[in-house]
């Protein structure tokens, strides 16, 4: 039996992934760095400070300019998300998050962003999740269940009766390690590890995703 969904953010609610690559972009390129739209697959999900080591592979710099560089990104970042309106919501995101709470189910956010409750907030969808967990909540972030675990906890579920909905492979791995139900949206060689596959939450039903993970709601 499921009752809850617990949603990432960044690349399932709203394209804010997008924003995320461009301010990593901007960065890597003042400092020199090499940084593609594929080295950003890696990034989904991850950590601001781990991004930022995984763009500077092993190169080595003072904790100093560690937090300046991620001081700057964020800085870039909060630029693009001062625009997000609730034009920017993906589609069939909010029409899910409806039919969850019209189906007596409840919605939390399990996203890694410590900037997650301003673009919530931007989107006009606040008040539609009864539990966020974001990356102020726990220590150890994706590909760890921590997150997933905190925001079930909130809503007062087992991690067996919760659904979590991601675009990152670090996020289908952290709901896999947690004992969760996942969905994967984007391409399969990043989330096939998840127990179903979706392009995207347009379209996308109860229905639907109750077949794919063979459930009952
Ligand atoms: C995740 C994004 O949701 O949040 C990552 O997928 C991002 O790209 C991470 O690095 C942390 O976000 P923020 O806003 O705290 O830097
Ligand atoms: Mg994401």
């Amino acid at each position: 039996m499921i009752r809850g969904f617990i949603f990432d953010l960044d690349g399932v609610i709203t394209d804010t992934a997008e924003y995320h690559y461009r301010g990593w972009k901007r960065l890597a390129e003042e400092e020199g760095l090499a940084f593609t739209r594929e080295d950003n697959e890696q990034l989904r999900g991850i950590p601001r400070r781990e991004s930022l080591l995984l763009i500077l592979r092993d190169r080595l710099y003072p904790e100093e300019k560690i937090l300046e560089m991620m001081e700057r990104k964020n800085n870039y970042y909060l630029q693009f998300i001062r625009e997000i309106s609730p034009r920017d919501l993906l589609p069939g995101a909010k029409e899910l998050l409806e039919e969850v709470r019209l189906a007596g189910m409840k919605n939390a956010l399990g996203s890694a962003s410590k900037n997650a409750t301003e673009v919530l907030d931007r989107l006009g969808i606040h008040s539609l999740f009864d539990a966020i967990s974001d990356g102020h909540s726990v220590e150890r972030q994706k590909p760890a269940p921590d997150l997933f675990l905190h925001a079930a906890g909130q809503l007062g579920l087992p991690s067996a009766e919760c659904v979590v909905v991601e675009d990152a492979a670090a996020g289908i791995e952290a709901a896999n390690a947690g004992g969760f139900h996942s969905i994967g949206l984007g391409p399969w060689e990043r989330v096939g590890k998840a127990e179903a596959v979706f392009p995207s939450l347009s379209g996308l039903h109860l229905e639907e995703i109750f077949t794919a993970l063979s459930l009952k709601p």
